[in-house]
């Protein structure tokens, strides 16, 4: 086997160093045992997701360990937002999807009938490939806006300050708004709100970020910018990261682990592993380690694409 390839046994090995963290649980009558903790974040047990009778993505299985970043790629049209949405169980808000198989967040059944969706998706931040700051709220507004929310927790507005000055610092965004925290978030160039957003969803210190090609819409040099932004948020707020991407450099700079996809119905069709060092440095992408994997990635993804192609004019 292939040295970058993840085999299913070394993923599941206990790996001491992780440990079950006290996270709020997310069902309201508690049908978890204190003891069923897990060394995975996140969990997907063959799902399969559907729009009405269309099968989107098709037998999807994989472990997230925490604080680790793990990239998807694949074709456009094979299923990465879709996998992403139904993490947060966004999935289900348009009409007749659904999904079947188990997401699992610290070993608890998201899609379990007690448990509250509004809840995962407060448990679980999200980051769009368009910025999308509430365009009438003040850029201290936008940051807090998650918290405001979060009246379970017991948030203290005093705290707000704090949170504020540190979201931003951690989204890079900080020097740049620091004497204008009561203007319109609307009024920030491209890639601040977008660094807005990330601030947004890192105040309310979520256990896992989603982030759909949050960069896509970026010039070349904002977008390394950000990369090396959002690895030093990671490293920070110790958060586990599942990022979507079409970009093969970006998916390898990034991550602990790519995972690949075939085109529609999506399916993960390679599972590799990333053991460049961190901090990740930009020189790396010259390195022989990454040009092997990239190597991979874009003959698999061009493999798909042009079976999605052949597909779509059949
Ligand atoms: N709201 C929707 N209703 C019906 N089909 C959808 C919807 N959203 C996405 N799809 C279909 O599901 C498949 C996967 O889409 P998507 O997850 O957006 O792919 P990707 O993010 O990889 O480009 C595509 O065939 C797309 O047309
Ligand atoms: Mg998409």
């Amino acid at each position: 086997m292939d040295a970058h390839r993840t085999s299913v046994s070394s993923d599941t090995a206990t790996d001491p160093t992780v440990e079950a963290t006290g996270q709020e649980k997310l069902v309201t009558s508690s049908i978890v045992s204190p003891e069923a903790v897990t060394q995975f974040r996140i969990e997907l047990k063959n799902l399969d997701i559907y729009y009405s009778d269309f099968l989107a993505v098709q037998g999807v299985s994989l472990q997230v360990r925490p604080q680790s970043v793990m990239s998807f790629i694949g074709p456009s049209g094979c299923g990465k937002s879709t996998v992403l949405r139904s993490i947060d169980r966004m999935h289900e808000v348009t009409p007749g999807a659904r999904v079947s198989g188990q997401v699992l967040l610290d070993g608890e059944d998201i899609y379990a009938p007690n448990v509250d969706p509004v809840l995962v998706r407060r448990t679980i931040g999200m980051v769009f490939q368009r910025p999308n700051p509430f365009p009438t709220m003040s850029i201290y507004d936008n940051v807090i806006a998650g918290l405001k929310l979060e009246k379970s927790r017991g948030v203290k507005k005093s705290s707000f300050d704090d949170t504020v000055e540190r979201s931003l610092q951690g989204a890079n965004l900080w020097d740049e708004v620091k004497d204008r925290l009561d203007r319109p978030g609307a009024g920030l160039s491209g890639g601040q709100q977008q660094r807005l957003c990330i601030a947004r969803a890192i105040a309310v210190e979520p256990e896992v970020l989603l982030m759909d090609e949050p960069f896509g819409a970026l010039d070349a040099q904002t977008r390394l910018m950000m990369q090396e932004n959002l690895l030093s948020i990671w490293s920070e707020f110790g958060i586990t990261v599942v990022f979507v991407t079409h970009d093969v450099d970006e998916s390898i700079f990034l991550a602990d682990r790519v995972l690949i996809m075939s085109a529609s119905p999506g399916s993960v069709i390679d599972d590799l592993n990333v053991t460049l060092p961190r901090p990740r440095d930009p020189a790396m992408a010259t390195g022989s380690e990454f040009m092997a994997l990239k190597k991979i990635c874009l003959d698999q993804i061009r493999a798909e694409s042009l079976r999605a192609f052949e597909q779509q004019n059949r």
